[in-house]
């Protein structure tokens, strides 16, 4: 159920203070390994502002008291996770494989919105609420992620030479890729939408395929305040 009295504004003053709640220097460390707490201050505006554009974007998409499972959600995707709560009476599992993320960011959300149904899940997505379907996946900048896929992110964002591709690696690496795509898109009913980075658009789309799913992609893309990967939405049936 949507929380009472909850609106665009109110969601925006609790991902503030959250936010002004959370360890910037851990996940300036988490993420930028150094100059990180300095690159948040410079970022953390931007946060709150393109989060609230795709959840403005995203909410008229998916039905009240649906489900979300979100994968490797991080600070970018709070903002929307929150409105999906908030507004819509969503049920939204996030998950995310570092766990001193998740820690920093259930703390803060632990001091600020104790009663908020809304926690980050250290984990991987596939195994997180098994057995559970969900009408919406969110899915950003996770296949092109370096840290998890070194070979794939490098040629997504084209930062390697044809010549110098390790092509055994970007095989295994593509296998594993496909693998999570595939249960992740078991994971989803359908009708149901997908909420993704253009860069990795393709993994769904290639499961889709496999099942003869239609598909239809929205026109609008919105850009994330972190990785910056520009990100829309593709329903399903
Ligand atoms: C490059 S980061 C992107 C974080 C955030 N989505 C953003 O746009 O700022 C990729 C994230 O995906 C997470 N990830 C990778 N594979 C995952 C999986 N199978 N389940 C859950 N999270 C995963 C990683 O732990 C990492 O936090």
């Amino acid at each position: 159920m949507k929380k009472p009295g909850a609106d665009w504004s109110s969601v925006a003053a609790l991902h503030r203070r959250i936010a002004a709640a959370c360890d910037w220097q851990a996940l300036g460390e988490i993420y930028f390994h150094w100059g990180g707490e300095q690159f948040w201050a410079e970022k953390a505006p931007q946060v709150g502002e393109l989060g609230e554009r795709l959840a403005r974007a995203l909410l008229p998409k998916v039905r009240a008291a649906g489900a979300s499972l979100w994968v490797g959600a991080g600070v970018a995707e709070l903002p929307v996770l929150l409105a999906e709560v908030m507004l819509r009476g969503r049920d939204v599992v996030a998950t995310n494989l570092r766990e001193r993320e998740v820690a920093v960011l259930n703390a803060a959300l632990d001091k600020v919105a104790p009663e908020l149904p809304l926690r980050y899940v250290a984990g991987d997505a596939c195994e997180v609420a098994a057995g559970r379907p969900f009408d919406h996946l969110g899915c950003i900048s996770v296949f092109t992620d370096p840290e998890t896929w070194p070979v794939l992110s490098d040629v997504a964002y084209g930062r390697v030479p044809p010549v110098q591709v390790d092509v055994e690696r970007f095989v295994a690496e593509r296998e594993q890729a496909r693998a999570l795509a595939r249960k992740l898109f078991a994971r989803l009913a359908r009708p149901g939408l997908v909420t993704t980075s253009a860069e990795e658009v393709a993994w769904f789309l290639e499961c889709a395929a496999a099942v003869g799913a239609d598909y239809e992609a929205d026109e609008e893309l919105i850009d994330t305040a972190v990785v910056g990967d520009p990100v829309g939405f593709v329903g399903f049936r």
